[in-house]
């Protein structure tokens, strides 16, 4: 008989998940499987907050921001009697797949989920900002989020240059530095501060020196909000120390780089991890994560996704060197 599925978002918001969901209701509805909605991620789920999809649900949202799904991040579904309440509204719905599109949180209450309920097969697909979820090279959202916040700084480029200034700019990254990182190296940052290494201010005062005596007139430095030496605040107040004589202005993206219209990479990914969570529920694969590795759709089991950091190496610091000389 052919299963009830369901789908949800859960955890921060990214740009993607409505390409994702358009694309796991086309496909499911492709294989004749029902589609049911969770709003609100799991405290939906809690709340039998379900409501029913088709294909007319997913038209016109592929280049939309945010979630159609709504999204959140449930305290009750650390208890056991949460996730009971949960796994009863499945019950009562007819629902026995779950596809969870989460960070490496969500999806692990989910592998709880599964093992405390074997009855249950659940499917994760990673998306986060940040982009720290392991099984997968990127997660739906960080492509954008990264072309977002590089528009931004190049237009802090512009004002910084006009006045001679210094910028800090803090970009999110509560754990991990994988934002911070790209977003320094696509606008030509002079300084690129992330939690995985320990912040070296005498490199910074080194790459300043260097820029100044080359006439450079502005001083961008990047940094994940979770860097160990502070957010853009410390930072800044760090700088004016090095360069007293410099003018430091400092500038916090926020929740601008988890909005927007996806870029085509997300996009994509966004339907490839739809399509291939559906094709796995098809094949019988149950509690596993689809993500995308060397171009390849990769499968991870769910027990094993963890938050995964940065693996700096020195050719990368390297390289980051000869970019700023
Ligand atoms: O989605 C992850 C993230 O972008 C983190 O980098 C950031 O710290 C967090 O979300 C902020 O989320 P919220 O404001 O929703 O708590």
């Amino acid at each position: 008989m052919m299963k009830k599925l369901a789908i949800m978002t859960s955890g921060g918001d990214a740009p993607g998940l409505n390409a994702c969901i358009r694309s796991l209701i086309r496909t499911a509805t492709w294989y004749g499987i029902e589609v049911a909605g969770i709003r609100y991620g799991f405290e939906g789920m809690i709340s039998g907050d379900f409501i029913e999809l088709n294909s007319e649900s997913a038209g016109n949202i592929i280049q939309k921001g945010g979630t159609i799904l709504k999204s959140s991040r449930s305290k009750r579904f650390r208890t056991s009697q949460g996730r009971k309440s949960a796994y009863l509204q499945l019950k009562e719905k007819g629902i026995d797949i779950v596809i969870v599109i989460g960070g490496d949180g969500s999806l692990r209450g989910a592998s709880i989920l599964s093992e405390e309920y074997a009855d249950l097969s659940i499917v994760g697909i990673p998306k986060t900002i940040d982009n720290d979820v392991t099984g997968t090279d990127y997660s739906i959202g960080f492509d954008t989020a990264v072309n977002t916040a590089m528009e931004a700084v190049d237009k802090i480029r512009d004002t910084a240059e006009s006045h001679d200034r210094v910028f800090v700019v803090e970009v999110m990254g509560r754990d991990a530095g994988y934002l911070a990182f790209d977003i320094g190296m696509a606008c030509g940052a002079e300084g690129i501060l992330i939690p995985e290494t320990t912040a070296d201010f005498s490199y910074l005062e080194r790459s300043f020196v260097r820029g100044w005596d080359r006439k450079k007139t502005s001083l961008i430095v990047i940094v994940a909000e979770g860097d160990e030496s502070g957010g853009a605040f410390q930072i800044s107040e760090r700088i004016k120390k090095l360069c007293p004589e410099k003018d430091v202005r400092l500038s916090i993206l926020g929740h601008i780089q988890r909005g927007g219209s996806p870029t085509a990479s997300d996009r994509i990914l966004a339907t490839r991890l739809g399509h291939a969570a559906i094709e796995t529920v098809m094949e019988g694969g149950r509690n596993t994560m689809v993500g995308i590795v060397n171009k390849k759709i990769a499968y991870t089991p769910l027990t094993s996704v963890e938050k995964r950091s940065m693996d700096i190496d020195s050719k990368s610091l390297q390289l980051l060197e000869i970019l700023i000389t």
